[in-house]
């Protein structure tokens, strides 16, 4: 099964700036999300095929609060993930969504839901685990 994926870099920031001084990234860099409500980044992943898929976030947070945000998908189905502390701004995790993508153009929109903002931000990738789903819509 193809991964299918976009660095942060390249995603559409708003309230952001894309930096590289914390080693460890994926890509050119990574997303240091502002540190207030609503800042956020959405990818674009083109999936092959519909179905149901992980959605995996790459991300370091350096501190020791929680920096929840909520995703969407084409704008609705909000899911709120965690992003805990990972110890260093140079230690890089994963959390793990599944979403139902539909095959063709999925915009993922990750928004910071606390006045800390997001955590550093690496790269999104999503993989099919369920059956493809190529039925027109
Ligand atoms: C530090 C760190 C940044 C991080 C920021 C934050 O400034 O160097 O990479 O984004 O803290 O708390 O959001």
């Amino acid at each position: 099964v193809p991964a299918l994926e976009q660095e942060a870099e390249n995603a559409t920031i708003s309230q952001g700036v894309v930096e590289s001084n914390h080693a460890g990234f994926s890509g050119t860099g990574f997303v240091n999300y502002d540190n207030v409500i609503g800042s956020s980044v959405e990818y674009t992943i083109n999936a092959d095929s519909g179905g149901e898929h992980d959605l995996t976030f790459r991300y370091a947070n350096g501190t020791t609060i929680d920096r929840p945000v909520s995703v969407t998908l084409d704008g609705a189905g909000a899911q709120t993930v965690s992003f805990p502390g990972t110890g260093a701004w140079t230690t890089w995790q994963t959390r793990t969504l599944k979403v139902t993508l539909h095959a063709g153009s999925n915009k993922i929109k990750a928004t910071a839901t606390t006045a800390n903002g997001g955590p550093n931000a690496d790269k999104l990738t999503a993989v099919l685990t369920g059956p493809a789903d190529n039925e027109a819509p």
